[in-house]
């Protein structure tokens, strides 16, 4: 079989990166997820090297402020020590022990326990899984399995939304609202069905209040289950801000409604931690931020501050016990990693949870949220951005050909990418998601001071954008 060049390996198109040979190396031999591989033989990797406090340094020692805290999820920054030697200690005294037929070690027995203390929800036991996909595939299944010792075998769909990100696995693709995680890989699988995405800014009725809007969804919610028969629909789960879907911030009684639905259909309501988990929003955990309480939490990422991969799923006492109904009937509970409850994954979470108290990280982050939004806030008025939205240590810029009608740009002007080069050049790595959204996620421990630099980096990207959008005429629809 030959395989279709579509450029030569050593060619690098981007200007703003000069070529290196560990980029030719990479464009041959990696697979790099949500990249463009097309286009990305011509652009090539921006190859970093190192990381200090909120900073990532690349190949040639250029300093770049790390605006998405890796992939949401490094919130205690780069180059933590303690981190580091709780990893060492750990690998040192037992690098690897799993959990499977009853097998069990020190890290992974405190860390649930942990859980279970600080967990914002009633919770028996801990699942501990590797990443978020895992965790919202581990929620489906304990669902399912739960209604099939509860007698319901009926009882089995999961609503999610539209513009929700839950992961990229089959099950957490098919959560996901968002197009390009379905398309040609024959998603969404039977059973996983869609609700409305609440972005009063994008789906708001002309005239319709926040309010009013989330009334509205709930309306919808409600009927979607009446429709499908609510003796069918098992669970319903939501980011309490959708982090990749666009950094929505849903209105303030959004979730009290919707959990008033839920409740009305016995519906298994999951929280997905996985961005908002540890202080993202200014409170320990995202749903505290809208006071309701789910059944279940999933979190990840910042569970580790992303040291090394690790996510957990909260199992309440009522599943606990028709999950021992099951296991009493089939003989055992067939499901869990190998690596599940890793103990030098549960050793750094263990020792980032410590630090996320003794340093008072969510506090300071809450204490940091409203100069964050007053950044951010200001660069709403800039003629790119149509809105600037965010919570705590989170936001998100939608660009806009036009503000008054909230026209985006064509896809081709490829808007969002050009912010987050321009955004790279000067110094500040951001990240450009679905709806023409740049954004903006930093480590908890970033400074005010950081947070200008950040800010002021991101606001020079814009003008530059700007500037290049009215010299090749992307505004055109
Ligand atoms: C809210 C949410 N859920 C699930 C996931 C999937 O996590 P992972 O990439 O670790 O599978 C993500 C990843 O960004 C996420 O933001």
């Amino acid at each position: 079989m030959t395989y279709l060049m579509t450029a030569p390996a050593n060619q690098h198109s981007n200007p703003m990166r000069p070529p290196s040979n560990l980029a030719a190396r990479d464009i041959e031999t990696l697979i790099h997820p949500y990249t463009n591989l097309d286009a990305f033989r011509a652009s090539g990797p921006l190859v970093l090297e190192r990381g200090e406090g909120v900073f990532v340094y690349d190949k040639h020692g250029k300093p770049y402020i790390d605006g998405m805290a890796g992939l949401w999820c490094t919130a205690l920054g780069h180059g933590n020590a303690e981190l580091v030697e709780a990893a060492a200690r750990q690998m040192g005294k037992l690098a690897f022990a799993h959990l499977f037929s009853g097998k069990s070690h020190d890290p992974a027995i405190e860390l649930a326990e942990k859980l279970k203390e600080i967990a914002p929800i009633e919770t028996s036991k801990i699942f501990f899984c590797n990443s978020g996909s895992e965790a919202n595939d581990s929620q489906i299944k304990l669902v399912w399995y739960m209604n099939n010792a509860l007698g319901r075998p009926r009882k089995k769909k999961i609503i999610s939304r539209l513009n929700a990100y839950h992961g990229v696995t089959i099950a957490a693709a098919s959560l996901t609202g968002l197009p390009n995680n379905q398309l040609d890989f024959d998603l969404p699988i039977a059973g996983i069905l869609h609700a409305g995405c609440p972005h009063h800014y994008r789906f708001a009725h002309a005239g319709e209040s926040e309010e009013d809007f989330a009334t509205r969804l709930a309306g919808e919610l409600e009927a979607l289950i009446v429709r499908e028969g609510p003796d069918t629909v098992a669970g319903f789960i939501a980011e309490p801000v959708m982090g990749a879907g666009g950094v929505i911030v849903p209105p303030a009684t959004y979730f009290e409604k919707i959990m008033g639905v839920c409740g009305r259909y016995d519906v298994y309501m999951i929280s997905d931690e996985i961005i908002c988990g540890f202080g993202r929003l200014g409170t320990m955990f995202g749903c505290q931020s809208f006071g309701f309480r789910p059944h279940s939490i999933s979190v990840a990422k910042a569970l580790t501050s992303a040291y090394v991969p690790m996510a957990a799923v909260t199992v309440p006492q009522a599943m606990y016990e028709a999950m021992l109904e099951e296991s009493r009937k089939i003989g055992t509970f067939g499901h869990g990693f190998t690596y599940s409850g890793h103990p030098v994954a549960a050793a750094v979470a263990l020792k980032t949870i410590e630090i996320y108290a003794r340093e008072r990280i969510v506090d300071q982050a809450a204490r940091k949220a409203p100069h964050f939004a007053a950044r951010l806030a200001a660069l709403g008025q800039h003629p790119l951005v149509g809105e600037a939205r965010g919570l705590g240590l989170v936001g998100g810029i939608e660009l806009v050909a036009e503000k008054a009608s909230k026209r985006l740009f064509a896809a081709r002007a490829g808007i969002g990418a050009r912010v987050v080069a321009f955004a790279e050049e000067e110094g500040a790595i951001l990240r450009s998601i679905v709806g023409n959204v740049v954004s903006i996620c930093p480590p908890l421990i970033i400074s005010t001071d950081e947070i200008d630099q950040l800010f002021d980096g991101l606001a020079r990207a814009l003008d530059r954008t700007l500037d290049w959008a009215k010299r090749e005429q992307a505004f055109d629809p």
